[in-house]
């Protein structure tokens, strides 16, 4: 009885990315679940650093001037976390309980954090039991108790009250992959690469389930300083500039030679370099199967974040990487509902909202999945 009361209660994600903040409100309804609201606004500078929220008083309340104008009313709230810092391994186990687990786990994964355990929060899940008799699959995620706490201190004094603390790399699958009304993601490998302002993450998907998440530090921001160093203008004038740039000059036409673009030449190089991360993650994925393994091919790659956006990304990925690129068609073929947004709103921010979406729907899913167990 409880659950069926819960589960008819909206939920928001909140995205709050160190350029801008994205809430995701949805809400069940009779037909099935429906965004109800949702709203992008730039998060206040120097708030942030290294994934920790340093100045809880003013991302709180960018947070709540933006759940007001955006008229979202839920109070139960997901944060999410990523960046170098947050650790997402499977590792081996012999079978046990989880109440053993938990006892054991903290030792297993001081071996993966560079800090002390002590100021880390580690959790788990089991997958299931391994190719090796009497072992058993476990995730393993970890990340500094700051981050997680300021994320708790940032959404209660919003007035929210946080439900849970999320992978972001979670969050993309559930709005990308597994939202998605078709499903082409069960036979296929994918690579879900979002692209935001201080870092990229690559997430490789195999057959719908997670499989691989690897941070890479070239973002948006590194082209915004790349144009500040060489024009000497501020950062905000150099951002702008990126945007023109990146309006007026598509990507993928710039191998043609004749660029008006002088940014470009600074520019350009850096999304080479991340285009050869990326590839390396993929081959370190790769590395992982024996030859010719079919899971270990990875078909497609999907784009999400700000910096998908930029005029020929997709297509200048695809044919660096040798890989079909797509921007994210968040919410298309989707089992969730869209009409309360509006089309300009969307056609703005679609491949930005992943995050905030996938976030919003972690309880309203955990709650599909108990019922249907
Ligand atoms: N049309 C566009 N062309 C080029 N860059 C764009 C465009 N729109 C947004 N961006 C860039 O996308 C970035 C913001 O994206 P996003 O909101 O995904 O980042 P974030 O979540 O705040 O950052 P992070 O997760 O890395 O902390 C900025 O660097 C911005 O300049
Ligand atoms: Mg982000």
């Amino acid at each position: 009885m409880l659950s069926s009361l819960f589960s008819k209660e909206s939920t928001v994600g909140i995205d709050i990315g160190s350029s801008f903040i994205k809430a995701v409100e949805v809400t069940p309804t009779t037909q099935g679940w429906e965004v109800a609201a949702a709203a992008v606004e730039p998060c206040p500078r120097e708030t942030m650093k290294d994934g920790v929220i340093t100045n809880v008083h003013e991302v709180a309340a960018a947070i709540r001037g933006l759940l007001r104008e955006a008229g979202i009313r839920a109070t139960g709230a997901i944060c999410g976390i990523s960046g170098s810092q947050v650790i997402v391994r499977q590792v081996q186990f012999p079978k046990m309980t989880e109440a053993v687990l938990r006892k054991s786990i903290k030792y297993e994964a001081s071996k993966y954090v560079s800090s002390s355990i002590e100021d880390s929060v580690v959790e788990f899940e089991i997958i299931g039991d391994a190719e090796e008799p009497g072992q058993m699959n476990v995730w393993l995620v970890a990340a500094p108790r700051e981050m997680i706490d300021s994320r708790v201190a940032v959404l209660e004094s919003a007035g929210l009250e946080p439900l849970a603390i999320d992978v972001e790399a979670f969050a993309l699958i559930r709005s990308v992959v597994e939202l998605s009304s078709s499903d082409r993601y069960l036979h296929e490998t994918v690579a879900l690469v979002d692209m935001g302002a201080s870092h990229t993450d690559v997430n490789v998907v195999s057959r719908g389930e997670f499989a691989l998440t690897r941070n890479i530090p070239i973002a948006g921001d590194s082209f915004t300083n790349a144009i500040k160093n060489l024009t000497g203008a501020s950062f905000d004038e150099s951002e702008q500039m990126k945007l023109e740039m990146a309006r007026q000059c598509p990507l993928d036409e710039l191998d043609s030679g004749d660029s008006e673009c002088r940014s470009w030449r600074v520019v350009q190089p850096l999304i080479d370099e991340l285009i050869r991360e990326i590839r390396r993650s993929i081959n370190f994925y790769h590395s992982q199967f024996p030859e010719g393994h079919t899971e270990a091919f990875v078909g497609k790659v999907i784009l999400t974040g700000g910096s998908a956006r930029m005029l020929g990304m997709d297509r200048y990925m695809s044919s660096k990487l040798g890989i079909p690129t797509e921007v994210a068609r968040l919410f298309e073929d989707s089992a969730i509902s869209i009409e309360k947004l509006s089309p300009d709103f969307l056609d703005k921010h679609r491949p930005v909202l992943a995050i905030g979406a996938g976030l919003a729907i972690k309880e309203l899913i955990a709650d599909v999945k108990q019922k249907a167990a």
